[in-house]
């Protein structure tokens, strides 16, 4: 498969759930900007059949390839790597996976569970959710894990789409970029600061907080954090080149900007 065909249908399915991700896109065009994404995110479980290679296969039969970095957070039990595109104008593709094996016996249930279901389905990286899940163990996963949550709503779905602050033309830096957001009313996640990372670290870092939409359970359905934009400047290594990899301490905060906000209403609706 091509890979501007992959990207596209990233972005359909992306946009689906992220209706301020089409909002931001048209607030950057309306200044004459044409995006070019740093890089795109996806999220699933170390299970076979489902892992982060096998969620790479397509990216691969691209052209992407592995690099070698490893990042690991432990404190959420999850590893990522990424992929370098086949050209630089296209986005690098960043997977974690989940350990289920580190969650409670509990939520190792609920899991397992849901990837007894998978079957003979084909894993693409918008193939959304091959599983059914009550509410009740959405929410038993959420108190746990909220990745592990995030992924048993969603399924397969690009987490994130990542403007490349560099490539655009009216903004000098990443705090210009994110001031214009505020003043247009988006809200950006404040978790570790609104920028992550600084140019000793070669990469700074926002996000917006995830949109909230309506997801079907098997039982109910409810109103929960789907999918955010991320916005990264790269600072150029002592070679010139701009810098490609990723800084754990920043991106172990930006997955919290799917985090369930606990300062709002409980969720309302059936549940
Ligand atoms: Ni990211």
């Amino acid at each position: 498969m091509q890979e501007e065909v992959i990207l596209a249908e990233l972005w359909r399915d992306y946009t689906s759930s992220t209706p301020q991700a089409l909002r931001i896109r048209e607030l950057l065009a309306a200044r004459g900007e044409t995006i070019q994404n740093d890089h795109v995110a996806l999220r699933t479980y170390a299970l076979p059949g489902i892992d982060m290679r096998v969620l790479a296969q397509p990216f691969e039969a691209a052209g992407w390839t592995l690099a070698a970095d490893v990042y690991p957070f432990p404190d959420k039990h999850l590893v990522a790597r990424y992929w370098r595109p086949p050209s630089a104008e296209l986005p690098k593709v960043f997977i974690s996976e989940l350990d289920v094996e580190a969650l409670s016996p509990a939520a190792r249930v609920i899991v397992h569970a849901l990837h007894a279901q998978v079957g003979e389905f084909v894993v693409l990286p918008w193939a959304g959710r091959p599983w059914r899940i009550a509410y009740a163990d959405y929410e038993a996963l959420l108190a746990e894990s909220e990745y592990a949550a995030w992924v048993a709503a969603f399924g397969f779905r690009v987490n994130h789409f990542t403007v490349l602050v560099n490539a655009l033309s009216t903004f000098v830096d990443l705090q210009g970029l994110v001031a214009f957001l505020q003043q247009m009313g988006e809200t950006l996640s404040t978790a570790g600061g609104v920028i992550k990372g600084s140019p000793f670290d070669l990469l700074e870092q926002a996000s917006t907080r995830a949109d909230s939409v309506e997801v079907s359970f098997a039982d109910t359905s409810a109103r929960i954090p789907s999918c955010y934009y991320e916005f990264a400047r790269r600072y150029p290594m002592e070679d010139g080149s701009l810098f490609q990899g990723f800084v754990p301490a920043s991106a172990d905060r930006i997955f919290e900007s799917t985090n369930v906000d606990k300062t709002l209403e409980p969720r309302g609706g059936g549940e």
